[in-house]
């Protein structure tokens, strides 16, 4: 049996529904009543309600659970608690974080998953999953790769939670992996024209999970990660970037976090298509040698439910070893080309 943590949640919602879909009667949880008993009756599953402010709390919660999918972010603040409570409980942990700190703090925790026997599977959404995938596939193709670039382009109309989430990246600033380490850097620090396989597309760097991800993956010291934006928006982000720091400001969070937050769910509604997403990766070794390709998939909230409940599978079917994973590790680096509408290009 395992628990949909956040289970009324813009993305959790979508996830539980296909669950139910399928025939799975996850646990559904989350810390309010009004909101999850009305769910689990409509889609006949059990629930639990408890909130998450302590491990030890958590872990009271966990009685009879296999596996925690844990979908309520931001996870820089709730991602640990869940996280330690699994290790204490026996209960293997997944989640859909896209946050460098807490994929980082997952792979902290790698020997003590090992001695109590849990893994911990963070990132089994559209961040980090194919582009995950793509970075181990180029990998495999050049060995030698000491430089590893991502990129990807996405048009959906993201929820209230991502927003908040991106709202702290932003407050955070940008970072890059550099010679093994994870480096400080402005945000929107770098830009680059990206070859998407529909056409070159300007992008800005971002703090994505990759640059977490990719290198326990694929052990490549040096990793970027750049998002498509248009050039207006790029200009806009570069000429504000200097008061992102105020959003650690609690008084200023709060009013200019929601405005921040608001403009993002208006534009990303406005692009809204809804379409499906792409990718493109390379990787170099520093001697004139590199390895090129571009992903086309699903839609990223689509992608998400597909690639968090494989995980799920993955994992309750006892086909993970303890300790930390990353998505390629876990499901295999070419589990991205087993979704429908997904192709890779190679250049
Ligand atoms: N990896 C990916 O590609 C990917 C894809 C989609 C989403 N995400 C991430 O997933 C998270 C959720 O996104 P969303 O759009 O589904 O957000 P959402 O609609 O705001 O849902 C968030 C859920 O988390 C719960 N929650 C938040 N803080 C909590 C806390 N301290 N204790 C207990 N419950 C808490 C909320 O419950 P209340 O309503 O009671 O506050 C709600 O059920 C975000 O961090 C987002 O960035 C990642």
């Amino acid at each position: 049996m395992w628990m949909l943590y956040g289970a009324y949640g813009h993305t959790g919602r979508r996830i539980a529904e296909e669950a139910a879909a399928r025939g799975l009667r996850p646990v559904l949880a989350g810390r309010n009543a009004a909101a999850i008993e009305p769910l689990a009756q409509r889609l006949g599953c059990p629930c639990r309600v408890f909130s998450i402010d302590s491990a030890a709390q958590i872990a009271g919660n966990l009685g009879g659970i296999e596996a925690v999918l844990h979908c309520a972010g931001p996870f820089r603040t709730t991602g640990v608690p869940m996280m330690d409570a699994c290790l204490r409980a026996k209960v293997h942990y997944l989640d859909i974080t896209g946050e460098i700190d807490v994929i980082e703090a997952a792979a902290e925790r790698h020997n003590q998953g090992i001695q109590t026997g849990v893994t911990l599977l963070p990132s089994v959404g559209f961040d980090t999953v194919p582009s995950d995938c793509l970075a181990a596939m180029l990998a495999a193709r050049l060995p030698a790769a000491t430089q590893l670039q991502l990129a990807f382009a996405t048009f959906s109309r993201i929820g209230p939670g991502t927003a908040r989430t991106m709202v702290g990246r932003m407050a955070e600033g940008g970072r890059v992996r550099v010679s093994g380490r994870i480096v400080k850097v402005p945000f929107a620090w770098k830009t680059m024209t990206v070859p998407f396989h529909s056409g070159p597309q300007q992008a800005v760097s971002i703090p994505w999970g990759d640059v977490a991800a990719a290198w326990h993956s694929t052990k490549i010291p040096n990793i970027e990660v750049y998002a498509a934006t248009d050039p207006k928006q790029i200009a806009t982000l570069r000429r504000t970037r200097f008061l992102f720091p105020l959003l650690r400001v609690p008084l200023v969070r709060t009013p200019l976090g929601l405005l921040i937050q608001r403009k993002l769910m208006r534009r990303s509604a406005a692009d809204g298509a809804d379409a499906g997403s792409s990718l493109w990766g390379r990787v170099c070794d520093g001697q004139k040698q590199s390895v090129e390709a571009t992903l086309e998939t699903v839609e990223s909230y689509r992608l998400t439910v597909l690639t968090a409940l494989a995980a799920v599978e993955k994992v309750t079917a006892g086909e993970t070893p303890p300790g930390f994973l990353t998505p390629s590790l876990a499901l295999g680096r070419e589990f991205i080309l087993s979704l429908p509408d997904t192709q890779i290009y190679w250049q």
